[in-house]
């Protein structure tokens, strides 16, 4: 049998259907494969299978109902259901605690469950994000059984992960078994985009060092900007010079208030344990890492000034609106966000946080209790001696800036995002923070150093 024969004649297996379980299992179906995802979740099951994701992830519902019509797509909390498939994706979480060792004992359970199920099974693929080398321990426990391991890695953007999965930068195929990773490659026939075939330790780090990069350019641009801010230049001047070199690129050069996210952070973490395990000093990301724990400061620091003249000053007792809450626009997902930081630091220092959010209308898990979330801005902003926008929802520059001035009380606010339209804000009487902007006549080289 061909290797396209061997991979027409068997189903793919997905387990987890989580963000990357769910785009892998609908992307996959979406070319034309039959896949049978697997989740031990009754309730995300029964309601996928109504047609409906619950993740504010464009295009997955259709791809998900198309794969039902189709079908081709099965979807169970029955691992059995995974004999009759031929390669099966392991797309469970890999948590990583703060000195950055990875659980995977989800990684290992399915594994074992695998194992014990056997059937037409002969390929473990491994699309978790796993350090290096979990892939080659998986291959020692798979080998009496002559199942081979592929390392797959994913780089699905949260909020475009059905883009990412369709038409991606690169397709990663790691393999210590050529004829496994062959498979696995022919599987995302249909799909344009360069294809690495490399071994599974590369595959494993390059999906680490991918995620650490960009939070490397990131910390450096937050870094630059607070260096802007200073010398009297533009973050917004300076990365758009900047990225006209193709070498750096245009991509990832946004100030923020941090990076945030379910991914970043746990990577970087990630990758600085594999370097101390293999005895390798990454110092470059260390200091990333670093860099990026003090950029709530610097938010904080910021209102001090606005609101009371001085980055010493007290906010105690102060009214606060706090403008987004999800760790990037397009999701309503708080992992890891530095808005929460945001918050929690403000809470700390006895000011009262109002927060508003497009994507969180009710109150959900992991919110600060003391928080106060409103339906509305101009809620959040009543009152107020500071707005801070922390995260950028479009909807964020076409607010009625004049009508939040009049609400809050001579109001500063800090654009940590640096993409409101200054003029309009001063247009409204209102004292603008971009970050990596100088204040006009505030800071300049000249008179503060
Ligand atoms: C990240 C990677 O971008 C994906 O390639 C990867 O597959 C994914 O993690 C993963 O490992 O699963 P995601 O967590 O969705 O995706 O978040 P990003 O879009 O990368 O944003 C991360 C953080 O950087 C956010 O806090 C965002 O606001 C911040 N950011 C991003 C900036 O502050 N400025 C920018 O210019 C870009």
């Amino acid at each position: 049998m061909s290797v396209d024969g061997i991979l027409a004649a068997g189903a793919v297996g997905v387990v987890g259907a989580g963000y990357v379980g769910l785009a892998t299992a609908t992307g996959f179906c979406h070319l034309g494969h039959r896949v049978v995802a697997v989740d031990r979740d009754t309730t995300r099951i029964d309601r996928l299978r109504s047609g409906h994701s619950d993740l504010t992830e464009p295009g997955l519902d259709s791809v998900l109902q198309s794969g039902l019509d189709s079908g081709r797509l099965t979807l169970s909390t029955d691992f059995a259901e995974l004999s009759r498939c031929e390669a099966v994706f392991i797309c469970v979480p890999t948590p990583v605690d703060g000195a950055g060792h990875s659980d995977l004992s989800a990684v290992f359970d399915v594994i074992g469950k695998l194992i014990r199920i056997g059937g037409d099974i002969c390929i473990v693929v491994i699309k978790s994000t796993v350090p290096v080398g979990t892939a080659s321990r998986a291959e020692r426990l798979l080998r009496p059984s002559a199942m081979a391991v592929v390392s797959n890695p994913e780089f699905l953007r949260e909020s475009h992960i059905v883009t990412d999965f369709l038409d991606p930068d690169r397709i990663v195929i790691g393999d210590s078994d050529r004829v496994a990773g062959d498979r696995i490659a022919a599987l995302y026939r249909g799909i344009e985009a360069p294809l690495e075939r490399v071994s599974l330790e590369s595959a494993e780090l390059a999906k680490h060092a991918s995620n650490a990069f960009l939070a490397t350019k990131l910390s450096f641009v937050n870094e630059l900007a607070a260096l802007c801010e200073r010398t009297g230049a533009d973050i917004r001047e300076v990365t758009a010079a900047m990225a006209h070199d193709h070498r750096i690129g245009e991509a990832f050069l946004s100030p923020g208030p941090g990076w945030g996210g379910s991914c970043l952070p746990k990577d970087a973490r990630a990758l600085l344990h594999s370097g101390r395990e293999a005895g390798i000093e990454l110092g470059v990301l260390d200091a990333a890492v670093a860099a990026n724990t003090g950029a709530t400061g610097r938010v904080i620091d910021t209102v001090r000034r606005g609101v009371t003249g001085s980055a010493q000053g007290n906010l105690h007792g102060r009214r606060i609106a706090l403008l987004g809450l999800a760790f990037k626009a397009g999701t309503g997902d708080l992992r890891f966000s530095p808005a929460l930081d945001i918050c929690r630091s403000l809470i700390d220092e006895g000011a009262t946080v109002a927060a508003y959010d497009p994507a969180i209308p009710q109150p959900v898990a992991g919110l600060p209790d003391e928080m106060e979330l409103v339906d509305d801005p101009l809620l959040a902003a009543k009152d107020a001696a500071a707005v801070i926008v922390a995260t950028e929802w479009p909807e964020f520059t076409e607010l009625d800036w004049a009508a939040i001035a009049d609400v809050a009380d001579d109001p500063v606010v800090i654009d940590t995002r640096t993409f409101l339209d200054p003029g309009q804000l001063s247009r409204c009487g209102i004292r603008l923070y971009s970050n990596g902007i100088a204040p006009t006549g505030v800071l300049h080289p000249t008179s503060s150093w």
